[in-house]
Order: structure tokens, then sequence, then C-alpha cells
């Protein structure tokens, strides 16, 4: 049985002074804006919110699971791409 394809967002926020944080960079309007990309395309692709992907310095972070690409300071720019290699991703996976 296929395990269903997942995009992994991060959704921490770090509060200490000069902490680098998914959520202080942006990423919670990113993942609104990915949840409204996935639905408009009609994608079987589920968004899933972790507490941090172990990456902070390098975000705003996503990565599609399972086994798929980590994407690293994403950006409003970055997220046609994301939603691209979702599809890519999906139609390797038939
Ligand atoms: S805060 Fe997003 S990877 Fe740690």
């Amino acid at each position: 049985m296929k395990r269903p394809v997942r995009l992994v967002v991060c959704v921490n926020e770090r509060l200490g002074a000069g902490q680098a944080s998914c959520v202080g960079r942006g990423n919670l309007d990113h993942i609104a804006r990915m949840r409204q990309l996935i639905t408009d395309a009609g994608l079987d692709v589920s968004v899933v919110e972790r507490v941090c992907l172990g990456r902070c310095e390098e975000g705003p972070v996503m990565r599609i699971a399972p086994g798929g690409k980590f994407f690293t300071g994403i950006d409003t720019a970055t997220l046609p791409r994301v939603l691209a290699e979702l599809e890519s991703f999906l139609e390797r996976a038939q």
C-alpha cells in the first residue's frame, strides 16, 4: 500500500533573542498560501504541521514526504517551485 504524500511544514517559533525560526520568518503565511495552491491544483496532498524540522538557521523550511525534497529559505517566490515539485513527486509515485 502506498503511503500518502504529505507536505511537512515547520510551525516553530523560537522566542529567544536572535534565534531564527520558521514562523519568525513568515512560514505561517507561506503555509496558508501552499494550502491554497494545493487545493487549487486539486492535488491529493495533506499539509502536516511539525514543530521544528531541525534546520532553523536555514528556515523557513518545508519538505515533501515520504522521501521527497527538503526546501529551505522559503519565500513567496519559492512556493510555485514547491508546488511543481509536489506535482512531479506525485507523478513519480504512481
Ligand atoms: S524553526 Fe523551523 S526548522 Fe527549526
